[in-house]
């Protein structure tokens, strides 16, 4: 492992460069080079691919982060969203010898073997964004990322009040579900949240299919579900992209997005909240959208400058993240006894939005 990087200063590797002041130019710029060598980190990240406006910022921000200005060297492997080539990025990070593998899971099964041959080769891993599920929970030294049931639970509190405000019977409400790559965690969690509340207070869920969290398969999904569902008027889209496609396959067919579903308007529901995502919700197309936080880049760094200084990060860390609606008819929802408030999206905080 990169020794003396991470020192707890402004970034990766603040001891880079740093050499005997009695060198000569020459001496001293070959001393310099192998110091930074030897005292840069190097990353292995295996990202899951480009799939949407909240991948490509994640990307951003790890690639922002992870930088030879702050003294570290970043291996980044898009999968293309094929677990089989995100095994294979592993495995050769592993042969590599990286310092630190960071995975961002496609899906959250697959890993014991691969992450088992990581730690036999001392290398520690951490997991971001996605959760992984281990025999061996001690194959990754931290996690970092959203709670997405929460956010699931958020959301459809938020269309339980808005539909007792608004009087609507919970047999009126006719849902689909355009789902995201099937056994990603966002895409369980989030669908979790829809089952148990459509159990709960007895809406009607008509159907759900795959989205891959793309707004072309997001499109075709919900071009498809308006020819078998004809009466639907809720959509619980994934994620904002997928919402994307829905809300042109429901213009295409004439129909109007909004939350006046007794005017036969469709009401979408979304989660990320990107900038593009809100000015949907201040239009009023999106009814209501659950933030998906993806500026990773500087939370990693921190669990890895804490390994660096031998101490054991905390394992699990959800981001706290907000809801935002259209208008203040639910200002707060409720989730296992704990309230949270509805922000109605305004131009300024579209304006402060950094993804
Ligand atoms: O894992 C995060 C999810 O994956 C985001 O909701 C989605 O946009 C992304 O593709």
């Amino acid at each position: 492992m990169a020794a003396g990087v991470l020192t707890g200063l402004g970034g990766c590797g603040t001891k880079i460069g740093i050499t005997g002041m009695a060198e000569s130019g020459a001496a001293m710029s070959a001393a310099s080079s192998a110091d930074s060598e030897e005292n840069t980190i190097t990353v292995g990240f295996a990202q899951v691919g480009e799939e949407s406006d909240w991948r490509r910022a994640n990307s951003v921000s790890i690639k922002e982060t992870f930088t030879s200005k702050n003294g570290c060297r970043l291996l980044f492997d898009d999968a293309q969203n094929e677990p089989e080539k995100q095994i294979t990025a592993i495995a050769n990070f592993v042969q590599q010898g990286v310092d630190y593998i960071v995975l961002e899971p496609i899906v959250e099964t697959g890993w014991d073997t691969v992450l088992s041959d990581a730690k036999a080769a001392g290398i520690p891993v951490i997991v971001a964004d996605r959760m992984i599920e281990v025999e061996d929970e001690s194959l990754y030294a931290a996690w970092v990322g959203s709670d997405c049931l929460l956010e699931g639970r958020k959301v459809c509190e938020w269309l339980h009040s808005y539909a007792e405000s608004e009087d609507i019977d919970p047999s009126e409400l006719k849902i689909v579900n355009i789902q995201g790559t099937l056994g990603s965690t966002p895409q369980i969690d989030r669908d979790l949240a829809l089952t148990e509340a459509a159990e709960k207070y007895g809406w009607t869920l008509l159907g759900a299919e795959r989205g891959e969290f793309t707004q072309a398969k997001g499109r075709e999904t919900m071009a498809q579900f308006l020819i078998d569902f004809p009466e639907l008027n809720v959509v619980y889209c994934d994620n904002d992209n997928e919402a994307y496609g829905a809300i042109e396959a429901i213009e295409e067919a004439g129909r109007t997005c909004g939350s006046n579903i007794e005017a036969g308007e469709i009401m979408i529901l979304s989660f990320d909240a990107t900038s593009g995502g809100l000015r949907y919700v201040l239009d009023g197309t999106i009814s209501c959208d659950a933030e998906c936080n993806p500026l990773h880049g500087p939370r990693i760094e921190e669990i890895i400058r804490e390994l660096e200084a031998g101490r054991e990060p905390e394992r699990l860390q959800y981001v706290a993240e907000g809801l935002y609606v259209h208008d203040d008819t639910v200002e707060t929802v409720e989730v296992d006894g704990k309230s949270y408030p509805a922000h109605v999206v305004t131009e300024e905080l579209i304006g402060n939005r950094v993804y």
